[in-house]
């Protein structure tokens, strides 16, 4: 644990010294049907981007959810409670959660990112805008496993996770996912969770490949990012964005194609590692999965949730839902 001076804001292991992340980027570049994990996405620069992406007319669900949470956030604050500890997951600027600290009093803020630095300096900003809250920062993975240290209370968990991000997983994933909050908090516990729902191919395909390119620089800053974690040398000029919605697999898919053949170096354990591409191969980035609102119910539930209420907007593009721990 390192803790940073000043601020309460903890990085469960330095990054650079992650042997797990070193694993499991050689094998996802290794596998025959390359793949890079979306956590990777999140570099300093790779939160900004995504700031970016949020504010693009393409990219409905941070407007929709918002105009969800701006019209019922007395009622989603009724349901879920009020003094709880907010434990928010993703929390990158902090600002979705701020947004309703007014509403829902939290007796603890705690903001959880994978993005350590981007997250240390919004919660510093927010602990001047709110002093009576107390607040913690954890710098960390929380997708394959996860631990609350005790700094967090334990009473009345609320665990917060829009922005669709449960979309990052596949179904059976999110399941585990669930089953681990579950696990995280107690009887008295419960979820504030984002999703959203299967629409038509066109809005979701311009919503993953915006006419600015900032989806793009986006996807493309994970080879950036890659380069810095493990020493690769991916040249990212020979790269081009694809995202698109996949109806087969309900899922909206990110892949990087290579534009010209090119070997590309990494470290590995101290080892040197060298992969071709030819042009028109493909890494997988990401996966965003669009679900039926009784699907997401019914994965909620089958989790040791009881979904309590759902919120919708009019077009029914995403849904908040509130689910409580079942006992
Ligand atoms: C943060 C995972 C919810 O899947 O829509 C945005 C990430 N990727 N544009 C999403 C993302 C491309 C986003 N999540």
């Amino acid at each position: 644990m390192i803790t940073l001076m000043h601020i309460s804001c903890t990085e469960d292991r330095p990054r650079a010294a992650n042997a797990h992340v070193a694993d499991e980027l050689h094998a996802g570049l290794n596998a025959p049907d390359a793949w890079i994990s979306p956590k990777f996405l999140y570099d300093a620069l790779g939160s900004k981007l995504f700031e970016a992406i949020c504010e693009l007319p393409e990219y409905y669900p941070t407007r929709t959810e918002a105009a969800i949470f701006a019209r019922h956030g007395a009622e989603i604050a009724r349901v879920a409670g009020l003094g709880s500890t907010l434990v928010d997951l993703g929390a990158g600027n902090c600002a979705k959660a701020a947004s309703l600290f007014p509403l829902l009093q939290p007796a603890q803020y705690v903001a959880v990112d994978i993005s350590t630095e981007f997250l240390c300096d919004a919660l510093e900003r927010l602990r001047q805008r709110f002093p009576q809250i107390d607040m913690e920062a954890l710098g960390m993975d929380f997708s394959s496993r996860f631990e609350l240290p005790p700094q967090v209370h334990a009473a009345r968990r609320l665990f917060f996770y829009p922005g669709s991000s449960i979309g990052n997983f596949t179904p059976d994933e999110a399941h585990g996912f669930l089953r681990r909050l579950r696990a995280q908090c107690g009887d008295d516990g419960g979820v504030l969770i984002g999703v959203d729902l299967a629409k038509d191919k066109a809005t979701l395909d311009a919503a993953y490949d915006d006419a600015l390119g900032v989806t793009a620089a986006f996807n493309l800053n994970v080879l950036r990012h890659v380069n810095h974690l493990v020493g690769a040398d991916f040249d990212i000029r020979a790269w081009r964005h694809h995202g698109f919605y996949n109806a087969a697999r309900g899922r909206v898919e990110m892949h990087l194609e290579a534009v010209r053949r090119q070997e590309v170096h990494w470290n590995c354990g101290g080892q040197a590692c060298a992969r071709v591409f030819e042009p028109g191969d493909c890494i997988h980035t990401e996966n965003s999965y669009k679900y039926q609102q009784a699907d997401a119910i019914a994965l909620l539930e089958r989790s040791g949730f009881e979904a309590t209420r759902v919120w919708t907007d009019p077009q029914r593009w995403f849904a908040v839902i509130h689910a409580q721990a079942i006992h």
